[in-house]
């Protein structure tokens, strides 16, 4: 059997090739990337109603930005992203309604409406995931050199022997040692971590101007988990890519977000900047999340849950508005007595600047449809905050 060798990390901060591409030109950074526009995805169930996975979900990525998307297993991150590629299985799945709008080289077009020879061109080659479950995308019976390879000739107009020495450079970016001949190995003679490297590579490699990672980092060592965020960091603002990170983990979210977007049953609950959601979550849910995280300060016999807080109804009244009857949306509670719902589905639910640049999903009571306001849109970057808070502290109920 053959044995992998375990790889050394990389410490040094990885280099990165110039880019050359036309579809790198200067991008316009006031114009969003991709834009999700109430979408709602389900999923057939023989034993019962089809499940909702996605239900009128709103988002915007500008170039050079990083969205960041948490929430609890189920909530529909992985769909929402699956389903700007097109790679939702259908059937059992479905997108009921919805765009999600991507700028394709100046051009606005609908990654829901556009024929499938359109939409290769943009897999991949415009916009690359980096998947959940690496072995998904990786092909076990060729090499992972010919795998990167592939991606790189079907999106990129190199020769061959160019594609390789552009794949090797995409491993020795992201910490595989000897890539030479780490590229003749078949998936199968890498740790799951270095798989998933791999599959980061293969990514990477074709120069996306849109990169979807779901949980990029979960199967990585802190050391090469910083070094592959510091390497998307340094993509960022070499090729302006946009990141939209789905993560379970709030530290890489302080650490690497622009703008953060928490969802819920299928639902966004909030959406703001994250120096705002993190000093001011305004959303029970949120709230919750962040008061479960263990502090190095204080002291506390028991951490807190999220149901702690999301059980207290006196979470609920705290919202701005909340005197002229805006309530959070929380699929948990009945609907509030004067709840309006608009005829159609999610018609009880609006997602509500409840003040600028903070989005809250409320209940659709006549005092929301009296002030309805634009879809989830923050341009926020940190890099360009001349104001950005040196820290960032959540905020926990217990002490706000
Ligand atoms: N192929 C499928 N067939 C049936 N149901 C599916 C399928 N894919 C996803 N779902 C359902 O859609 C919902 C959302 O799933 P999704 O994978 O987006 O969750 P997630 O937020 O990415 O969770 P996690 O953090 O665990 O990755 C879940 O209820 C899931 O069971
Ligand atoms: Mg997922």
């Amino acid at each position: 059997m053959t044995t992998t060798p375990t790889a050394t990390p990389k410490t040094e901060a990885p280099k990165v090739a110039k880019a050359a591409n036309p579809k790198h030109a200067k991008r316009d950074e006031s114009t969003p990337i991709l834009r999700v526009d109430d979408l709602a995805v389900s999923f057939d169930n023989a034993k019962g109603p089809r499940i909702q996975a996605v239900d009128g979900v709103r988002m915007s990525i500008y170039p050079r930005q990083t969205l960041a998307v948490v929430g609890e297993s189920g909530c529909g991150k992985s769909v929402t992203a699956m389903s700007a590629l097109r790679l939702v299985p259908m059937p059992p799945g479905r997108i009921d309604r919805g765009a999600i709008h991507f700028d394709h080289q100046g051009k606005m077009i609908d990654l829901v409406k556009i024929p499938d020879p359109e939409m290769r061109k943009v897999r991949g080659g415009e916009i690359a995931m980096i998947f959940q479950e690496p072995m998904t995308s990786l092909n076990p019976v060729y090499t992972v050199g010919d795998q990167i390879v592939e991606a790189i000739t079907l999106h990129q107009n190199v020769r061959t022997a160019e594609a390789y020495a552009l794949a090797a450079r995409a491993m020795t970016d992201v910490g595989i040692p000897d890539p030479e001949s780490r590229l003749k190995a078949y998936p199968h003679q890498f740790s799951g971590g270095m798989r998933q490297r791999v599959m980061i590579a293969m990514a990477l490699a074709c120069e996306p101007t849109l990169l979807l990672a779901d949980e990029p980092t979960t199967a990585l060592d802190v050391t090469i988990q910083a070094q592959i965020l510091e390497l998307l960091n340094e993509l960022q603002n070499t090729r302006q890519m946009a990141i939209m990170l789905i993560t379970h983990d709030l530290g890489v979210v302080a650490e690497n977000a622009d703008v953060v977007c928490v969802m819920y049953a299928g639902r966004v609950v909030e959406y703001a900047n994250v120096f705002e959601l993190f000093s001011n979550p305004l959303h029970p849910y949120t709230r919750g999340l962040f008061a479960s995280i263990p502090k190095m300060h204080g002291r506390l016999k028991r951490l807190i849950t999220i149901s702690q807080v999301v059980d207290n109804p006196e979470e609920f009244k705290k919202l701005p508005g909340a005197d002229r009857g805006i309530r959070p949306w929380w699929p948990w509670h009945e609907p509030p007595k004067d709840l309006k719902p608009k005829p159609g589905p999610a018609g009880d639910y609006y997602l509500q600047e409840v003040k600028p640049d903070h989005w809250v999903g409320v209940w659709r009571t006549g005092a929301v449809e009296d002030h309805e306001s634009r879809a989830p849109d923050l341009q926020y970057r940190v890099d360009d905050d001349p104001d950005k808070p040196t820290s960032l502290k959540p905020t926990s109920p217990a002490a706000g």
